[in-house]
């Protein structure tokens, strides 16, 4: 009988249980493989007996709907920096892939994004394991695949979180400051902001100006519309500006955030209008995966078998031109895909009339 092993690493997305249940599904059920899932990602080859479950068509009923991961995931587990339980870090990478072999696994199927898929490229290079990756991330920011699962979900999420605001805008005659996720790239910040009809949208890939910013929310103002809704991604900078970053006090973690207050200030100390923010933050991560997240996630998970399948190792699983393909593992490793400032969907914000904070000013009369 063929072992493998699934775990999910990295931060969660809407959609890994869809991936999970389609790996078992097609594997357990349908091939009658084993396939041990390895609970929150590296670290449950460490954790005794319960962190290592044999996956069966039981420990996947009814999650397709389900956010999150039933496998538990952690975004400090990293093999080569492993924290040992005195606290201090070691590279655990040898024994981690041994450990793996001890359980008869061949192969591990490993859904995360880009900081997954490079410990995996690693550990396939230095200690052959043979491993098969599935791109998830909210930010949908993974090289070699135009589309990630969460995504959707996310932007979904966004998008009715503008349309809420817009009305208590209108009401308030009042600019509206939203901050998403998304971390170095603008995916979410655009799509949203174009799906929701936002009248500025801040992206990191394209630098703004707090003046150009406020002389679009002034001349609506002109123009009598008396709100603005603004959506700025994470970590979205003026041309001459830092991140914006918060330290967490605990573990000295710095995380992209802010800005939404910063913008929203800005705007309010420069203009005298009324203006508030809003911070979605992990929202975008929860709830229930919309139906194209749902279908996305288990294409990905069945590919992800059939590479197995076909014994094809150190893949990762990806979406080209609409279809389900395949491309190295190293050839993701390392970078991330950001929004193109000429894209099509930049091309058609701007043709709404969505100011990027990257225009020349004209004066105000
Ligand atoms: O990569 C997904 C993401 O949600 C980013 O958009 C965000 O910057 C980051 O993860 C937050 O990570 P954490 O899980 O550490 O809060």
């Amino acid at each position: 009988m063929r072992t493998l092993a699934v775990m999910t690493g990295g931060g969660d997305a809407p959609g890994l249980n869809a991936v999970i249940r389609a790996v078992v599904k097609r594997g357990v059920t349908v091939n009658g493989w084993r396939i041990y899932g390895i609970r929150h990602s590296f670290d449950g080859l460490y954790d005794g007996p319960d962190g290592v479950i044999d996956l069966n068509r039981d420990h996947v009923r009814g999650i397709l709907r389900l956010g999150g991961t039933i496998l538990g995931t952690t975004n400090s587990g990293d093999p080569f920096n492993h924290t040992l339980p005195d606290g201090t870090k070691g590279d655990l990478a040898k024994e981690t892939v041994a450990r793996l072999a001890n359980l008869g696994v061949e192969g591990l199927i490993a859904i995360g994004g880009d900081g997954t898929h490079d410990i995996c490229a690693r550990l396939a290079r230095e200690y052959g394991l043979k491993v098969i990756g599935v791109p998830k991330t909210i930010d949908n920011d993974i090289l070699a695949t135009e589309m990630t699962f969460g995504f959707d979900t996310a932007v979904a999420y966004a998008t009715d979180a503008v349309d809420r605001l817009h009305t208590t805008a209108e009401s308030h005659d009042r600019v509206m400051v939203v901050e998403v996720m998304g971390r170095n790239a603008g995916w979410i910040a655009l799509a949203s902001g174009l799906a929701g009809g936002a009248d500025v949208v801040l992206i990191p890939e394209i630098p703004f100006s707090m003046k150009a910013v406020i002389a679009k929310v002034l001349r609506r103002r002109k123009a009598r519309r008396g709100f603005s809704i603004v959506v700025v991604a994470e970590g979205a900078k003026e041309s001459d500006g830092l991140l914006h970053t918060q330290v967490m006090k605990a573990s000295g973690a710095v995380k992209l955030g802010g800005i939404g207050r910063y913008v929203a200030e800005a705007i309010a100390e420069r203009t005298g209008i009324e203006t508030r923010f809003t911070v979605l933050g992990h929202l975008l991560r929860g709830g229930t995966p919309t139906a194209y997240d749902r279908l996305l996630a288990t294409r990905f998970g069945n590919a992800a078998i059939q590479l197995a399948e076909r014994n094809e190792w150190n893949r990762m699983v990806a979406m080209r031109d609409g279809k389900i393909t395949s491309v190295p593992l190293e050839s993701v490793a390392g970078g991330t895909r950001s929004v193109d400032p000429n894209c099509d969907i930049v091309n058609a914000a701007r043709g709404m009339g969505i100011a990027f904070g990257d225009e020349s000013v004209a004066p105000i009369e």
